[in-house]
């Protein structure tokens, strides 16, 4: 199926000159949806995970399936202040801020095989800071995985480390 029909371009938003890709028509379609959510699961085929860590907030809304259709926990990775447990922080940049994300200390445990997912690769600096905090815990990252890839932003270079995974580039 070409997911990119769904997918819609916002001028200046968050911040004027930044182009946003909202993916809120793909969600609200039930074929479009389903048949995204079957094909980032084709992306992990073969993988051993044992714990799918997704980012705060639209991270949330493909990684708990990822999680349940592999096997795997889930973990959230969350924006600073909102977890209520011991955590360990990482600071990053982003195409339009900055900004703090959090992880419980105790969510990934030594040697976790871990697979992040996210709506979007842009810059890279939200994936590289959630790279961190699981290594920081003693995980194993096996794949980052993205509905969206923003080339042009470069994030790539950013966890060029890891193996990567997306559904649809731009
Ligand atoms: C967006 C997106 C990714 C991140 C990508 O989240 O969902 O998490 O930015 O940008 P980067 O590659 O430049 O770091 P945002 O921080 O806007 O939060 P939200 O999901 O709560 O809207
Ligand atoms: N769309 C959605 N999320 C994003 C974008 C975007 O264009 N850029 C950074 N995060």
């Amino acid at each position: 199926m070409d997911f990119a029909p769904y997918i819609r371009d916002i001028k200046d938003f968050p911040k004027p000159g930044v182009v946003f890709k909202d993916i809120t028509p793909l969600l609200k379609d039930p074929k479009a949806f389903q048949k995204a959510g079957e094909a980032l699961v084709g992306l992990t085929a073969n993988l051993k995970i044992d714990k799918v860590v997704g980012v705060d907030s639209r991270g949330f809304i493909f990684a708990p399936m990822l999680a349940e259709k592999i096997g795997a926990g889930f973990v959230t990775v969350r924006k600073s202040g909102k977890l209520p447990f011991e955590t360990i922080s990482e600071s990053y940049d982003l195409e339009y801020g900055t900004g703090t994300l959090e992880i419980h200390a105790d969510a990934i445990e030594k040697g976790d095989r871990v697979l992040i997912h996210d709506d979007v690769l842009a810059t890279g600096g939200t994936a590289q800071a959630v790279c961190k905090l699981v290594e920081k815990l003693g995980g194993e990252v096996v794949q980052c995985n993205f509905l969206i890839e923003l080339t042009f932003l470069k994030g790539a270079e950013k966890i060029k480390g890891y193996p990567k995974e997306t559904l649809l580039q731009y």
